[in-house]
C-alpha cells in the first residue's frame, strides 16, 4: 500500500461562472521515504498538486488516499486534524509570526497539539539546532537572513514530527546558493528521519538534487523520471 495514493484526481476552481480545470486524470503513488520534486510551468498545476498531497484542499473528481485511507471523504475537522497530525508545511514566503522569536514560532504548532510550553520549548530548540539555529532561537524574523527564516520554517514544519511535508517553492524567494543549501538540508532531514519530502520548484539546478520528479504539463502530469 502506499502512503500517499491520488487516482484518477480532477481539480476544478470556480472563476465567477467560469471553471477552470487546474489538474486532469492525475493518478500518483508516493512512497514513504520520498524525496520528490513536482516542476513544470507557471499555471501547469503544481500548487493545485501540493494542496491536494498535503490534505489542504479536496479533489472535485478522485481519489486522495493515506495509508489506504479516503480523505477526500473525511469530515472538514477530522480530515483538519488528520493533517495536523501528520503533514507540516513550509511556504515560499516562509510564513513565519513576526512578533515571535524563531524559537516561538516554532513552538507553535506543539502548543496547538497540546505540549506544556516547557516541553514546546525544548522540543523547539532541538529542532532549531538541527537546522543549524541554535544560536538565533530568540531573533525575531525581522533579525534572521531569508535562508535563516526558511530554516526557521522547516524547523517549525518538523516540530511535530510529521510523516510528509510539503514545500511550495521553498526556495523560490532566496537567491541558488541558498536555495541548495535549504534543499540540502530538507534531503538531510528525509535521509535521517524518513519523513517524506514532496516540493514543486521551477528551478531546474535544485531539480538536480532530488530523488524522483513529476514533471505538470496543462494540470496533466507529461513525465515521470526516478
Ligand atoms: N483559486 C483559484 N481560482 C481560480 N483558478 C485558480 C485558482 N488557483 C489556481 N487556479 C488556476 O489553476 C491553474 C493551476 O494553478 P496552480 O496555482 O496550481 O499552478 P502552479 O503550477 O502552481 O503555478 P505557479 O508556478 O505560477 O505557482 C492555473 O490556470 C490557475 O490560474
Ligand atoms: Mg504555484
Amino acid at each position: 500500500m502506499s502512503f500517499i495514493k491520488l487516482a484518477g484526481v480532477d481539480k476544478d476552481y470556480a472563476l465567477g461562472e467560469a471553471r477552470v480545470r487546474a489538474l486532469s486524470g492525475i493518478d500518483l503513488e508516493i512512497e514513504a521515504g520520498e524525496f520528490l520534486a513536482v516542476w513544470g510551468p507557471s499555471g501547469s498545476g503544481k500548487s493545485s498538486l501540493l494542496n491536494l498531497v498535503g490534505l489542504l484542499d479536496t479533489p472535485t473528481r478522485g481519489s486522495v488516499q493515506l495509508d489506504g485511507v479516503r480523505t477526500d471523504q473525511l469530515a472538514d475537522d477530522v480530515l483538519a486534524r488528520t493533517r495536523a497530525r501528520h503533514v507540516g508545511i513550509v511556504f515560499q514566503s516562509f510564513n513565519l509570526v513576526p512578533v515571535l522569536d524563531a524559537c516561538e514560532n516554532v513552538m507553535l504548532p506543539l502548543q496547538i497539539a497540546g505540549h506544556s510550553a516547557r516541553a514546546a520549548r525544548r522540543q523547539a530548540l532541538a529542532r532549531l539546532a538541527e537546522v543549524g539555529l541554535a544560536a538565533q532561537a530568540a531573533r525575531r524574523p525581522d533579525q534572521l537572513s531569508g535562508g535563516q527564516r526558511q530554516r526557521v520554517a522547516i524547523a517549525r514544519a518538523l516540530a511535530a514530527a510529521p510523516r510528509l511535508v510539503i514545500a511550495d517553492e521553498p526556495t523560490a524567494n532566496l537567491d541558488t546558493e541558498t536555495g541548495v543549501a535549504i534543499v540540502d538540508l530538507m534531503h538531510e532531514l528525509n535521509r535521517r528521519d524518513g519523513v517524506t519530502f514532496v516540493f514543486s520548484t521551477h528551478d531546474p539546478r535544485l531539480l538536480e538534487r532530488v530523488d524522483r520528479r513529476v514533471r505538470l504539463q496543462d494540470g496533466r502530469i507529461a513525465a515521470q523520471a526516478d
